[in-house]
């Protein structure tokens, strides 16, 4: 509990950089079928509608219990993504859930066109308004924000958050803004009607998806079309790009996964009539002051947040050679036959190695969040030197390979249970800080930084829907890589700076694609024993 808690305040709370990109995954969704404004409407009335659903079953404590392994996993953070949101701090943030409260939200917040709006989701008995009734408020938002006239105080979000700290009191200062600010804080989720993007196609609609999802595309795309401290934002553009973004702080990815998927199959139930009512009440516009103050705080924050557009290179691609069914055929991991891909590919780009980073789960405790699977190990090593060397055999490349995975999956079975290094050596080093000791040697080693400079921060996401995360590297001169292993395909999304120079998001991918391939290749090829 108390590591968890450490977690929290270190990984999140105490990170300054922007929640945009360093911190908050996006989520990319197949693209719907719907390309104009009515279709935009109708799909995302039963989005809330869905996730007003799934909302129940978190309400009345409903959804079944998940295992990992055969092991029942802890629930708590479908608790902590919905009616959620991070405050901005000087030095450190905090969260606040309002799901638990004496009166607890019943309104969603809608934002269009850089203005924000709160829409009541639930009648006065209780009950949910229907998706009908929803497209009916809907359509009244979007006909009373036709322009992106009004001050993008959204873009406020994107900043470092000493930044967005200091000029977060500058705004609350105003009461009309106060209360807006509260509005948003405690609405369930936020909902993000955004216009349309390129017309592109394949890999580079699915890569421009992404970043519409992971940043908006900027100040002049839609980043100041967002609220980045809420919880869960779904977004959904007029041409049928859907997905989310979610603040980190209080989940991990799974959880949120597993709502989406659920969003996504009730979109997809066939719509049942009924009328709306007669008259529903205006959903209320969220009106902001712009102090001189607060307009020069907007426009810093429109120059950094551009600048981090620019700077993300990212690219999704769907690997589809072959899924799960291959390494499992050949009675490998599915997940460590990726990894060990991953570093054949890092490799082969780099002639080296690299410190790697896998997110573990430790919901096999009560409120567990993650410990690292460190997937560079000695086996990876070896079989990655061996691999191209044209003078090994197949069978030692093969038996190199098998050894790297089944290491792989030896060490993800003691993160899962707790029996990592990394977690365990950071409560070590807050514990002597708590203590008031000095910093311990060991965490002054130049190994240890060496260590924790991960230049492949890595994550499997599976769900049911055909969807994949995505999220930026965690240093300068890293990759993000985000996958999502399906039975017969994997997604993939790869990101990277374009600051750095040695970094390349695309030609990552091709070479995490080649790895795979080749892999498969030399395993179809050397025949072996079945015991
Ligand atoms: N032979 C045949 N099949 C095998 C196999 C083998 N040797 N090893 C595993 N499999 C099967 C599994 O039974 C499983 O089957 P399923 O598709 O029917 O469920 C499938 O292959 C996948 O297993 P594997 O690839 O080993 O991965 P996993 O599901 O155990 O996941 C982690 C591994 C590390 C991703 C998971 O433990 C975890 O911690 N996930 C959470 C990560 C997280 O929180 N990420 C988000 C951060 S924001």
């Amino acid at each position: 509990m108390k590591l968890s808690q450490w977690w929290v305040q270190v990984a999140y709370l105490e990170y300054r950089l922007p929640v945009v990109v360093h911190s908050s995954p996006g989520l990319v969704l197949p693209r719907m079928d719907f390309r104009d404004k009515q279709g935009q409407i109708r799909f995302a009335s039963k989005l809330i509608a869905g996730v007003l659903d799934f909302k129940t079953m978190i309400d009345n404590e409903t959804l079944p219990v998940e295992f990992l392994g055969g092991k029942p996993l802890c629930m708590n953070q479908y608790y902590e993504v919905l009616s959620s949101c991070r405050i901005p701090g000087v030095s450190r943030d905090s969260v606040v859930n309002h799901a638990r409260s004496s009166q607890p939200p019943k309104h969603i917040t809608v934002v269009h066109n850089f203005q924000f709006f709160q829409l009541d989701v639930y009648h006065s008995d209780g009950t949910a308004l229907t998706p009908d009734q929803l497209c009916v408020q809907l359509e009244k938002i979007c006909r009373a924000s036709p322009d992106p006239g009004a001050e993008p105080v959204g873009i406020l979000t994107t900043q470092h958050r000493d930044v967005w700290g200091k000029s977060y009191l500058n705004l609350i200062r105003d009461p009309t803004n106060k209360a807006s600010v509260s509005s948003i804080q405690r609405s369930i989720f936020t909902l993000c009607l955004d216009g349309s993007t390129s017309g592109a196609a394949g890999d580079q609609s699915r890569s421009a998806a992404a970043v519409q999802m992971l940043h908006g595309g900027g100040s002049r795309g839609y980043s100041a079309n967002r609220w980045f401290d809420k919880t869960l934002q779904f977004i959904v553009g007029e041409d049928g790009t859907c997905g989310a973004n979610y603040e980190h702080a209080p989940a991990e990815g799974p959880p949120i996964v597993a709502l989406i998927d659920h969003v996504v199959e009730f979109t997809r139930k066939p719509e049942t009539s009924s009328s709306p009512a007669a008259s529903l009440p205006v959903p209320h516009k969220l009106p902001f002051n712009v102090s001189p103050e607060v307009k020069r705080d907007i426009e810093a924050a429109k120059v950094s947040m551009d600048s981090l557009a620019q700077d993300l290179d990212m690219r999704v691609s769907v690997f589809g050679h072959f899924g799960k069914n291959v390494p499992k055929s050949h009675r490998m991991s599915p997940d460590a036959f990726i990894q060990v891909g991953l570093q054949l590919a890092f490799y082969r780009k780099y002639r080296r190695c690299c410190a790697t980073y896998e997110s573990a789960s430790l919901r096999m405790f009560r409120l567990g969040r993650t410990d690292t699977i460190r997937s560079a190990s000695n086996a990876s090593a070896s079989f990655v030197k061996a691999f191209d060397d044209p003078s090994k055999q197949n069978l030692e490349k093969v038996d190199l390979m098998e050894k790297a995975v089944k290491a792989h999956r030896s060490y993800t079975n003691m993160a899962v249970s707790g029996q990592a290094i990394d977690r365990h050596l950071l409560g070590l080093k807050l514990q002597a800080a708590e203590e008031k000791l000095p910093v311990p040697e060991i965490f002054r080693d130049p190994a240890y930084a060496k260590a924790l400079h991960y230049r492949l921060s890595t994550s499997q996401v599976p769900s049911k829907t055909d969807c994949v995360m995505c999220f930026g590297p965690v240093v300068t001169d890293g990759y993000g890589v985000c996958y999502n292993p399906m039975d017969d395909h994997i997604n993939f999304a790869v990101s990277a700076f374009n600051s750095c120079g040695e970094t390349d998001a695309g030609g990552l991918a091709a070479a995490v694609e080649d790895a795979l391939l080749d892999m498969k290749v030399l395993l179809d090829r050397t025949p072996r024993s079945k015991l």
